[in-house]
């Protein structure tokens, strides 16, 4: 939208209407105080890039709750390991930034691996939270846990926000930041937002585009088999049986599965045989050479 100051027919504030975006510190905490000096909230969403409709809706979510929202990029290598995808991770900060300014964000923090990690990201002081980390994706990919809640709590001191929004669809990585926040005493609201999926049920993720046609049509057995978990449960299943026969399902759809499990939303320990409330059902599994994530709450 135009912001010409000889077409007077609507009052736009213009301000609202542009996306900065600043690479260092100094800048962003000038924009944010700012803000604060006029009394305003903060929203923050962090993300590494590569912008889709599940991000967007962080931000709207965002946007409903505060007056000013700041989303950041940055593709935080100590949460890679080392066989993983951080070097071919895609970077697509045009893309983003339009997508950002698309849903009202108004400030973009993209730093450098510098600002974040100044005396380097294996010299950097490391957070690591306990139990809720060494399980499911943690067990999996051994330090990921790590580097999220180092690199969060790093971001967090920088925003300094009133709310941050994270995505259900890492609902381990969600529970990881609720318990460092509250470990830690920090003053930050989490918001949880639902999982923004494709019409076939696929979990949008920047991930899926590493997958090829074929693959991307067989990628939502995945989303399916959650459902069918829900189903069983629902008509009185054991859930150990029922791990099993998402796990052969997903295998005979051609998936290597990480786990197929059932566990307490809580904490994600491991239900007793009776259990029927506050469960959820997560799956981690590899199609090709790309691994996806998905969970489905059963209540
Ligand atoms: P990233 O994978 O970019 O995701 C950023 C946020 O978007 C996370 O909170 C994630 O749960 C959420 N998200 C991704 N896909 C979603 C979908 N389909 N529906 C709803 N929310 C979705 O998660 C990370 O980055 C990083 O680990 C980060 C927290 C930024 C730390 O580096």
């Amino acid at each position: 939208m135009a912001c010409s100051p000889r077409r007077n027919i609507v009052s736009i504030d213009c301000e609202a209407l542009i996306m900065q975006t600043v690479q260092d510190a100094p800048a962003l905490r000038a924009a944010i105080r700012n803000w604060r000096g006029k009394g305003e909230t903060v929203g923050f969403v962090p993300t590494m890039g590569n912008l889709h409709a599940g991000h967007q809706s962080l931000i709207k979510l965002a946007r409903a709750r505060t007056d000013r929202v700041v989303a950041s990029i940055f593709v935080n290598p100590t949460q890679f390991g080392p066989n993983e995808d951080f070097e071919r991770y895609p970077r697509t900060l045009p893309a983003d930034q339009s997508a950002l300014t698309d849903v009202g964000c108004d400030l973009l923090f993209a730093p450098e691996v510098v600002t974040i990690y100044p005396y380097g990201a294996q010299q950097s002081v490391s957070l690591r939270v306990p139990e809720i980390t060494e399980l499911l994706e943690g067990a999996h990919r051994p330090g990921h846990f790590d580097g999220v809640a180092t690199v969060v709590c790093k971001l967090l001191n920088l925003v300094q926000p009133d709310v941050a929004v994270f995505g259900q669809k890492d609902f381990q990585q969600l529970k990881v930041i609720e318990r460092l926040l509250r470990d830690l005493s920090l003053p930050v609201r989490v918001l949880a937002a639902p999982i923004f999926r494709a019409e076939d049920g696929l979990a949008l993720s920047s991930r899926n585009q590493y997958l090829s046609t074929a693959e991307r049509m067989r990628a939502p057995v995945i989303h399916a088999t959650l459902r069918k978990m829900r189903e069983l449960l629902a008509a009185g299943h054991a859930w150990e049986a029922i791990e099993h026969v998402a796990d052969s399902r997903l295998i005979r759809a051609g998936f290597v599965p990480d786990y197929a499990a059932i566990r307490r939303v809580d904490d994600l320990s491991v239900p007793a045989a009776h259990e029927r409330n506050g469960l959820i059902a997560l799956i981690a599994a590899r199609l090709g050479s790309t691994r996806l994530i998905d969970n489905l709450l059963l209540d």
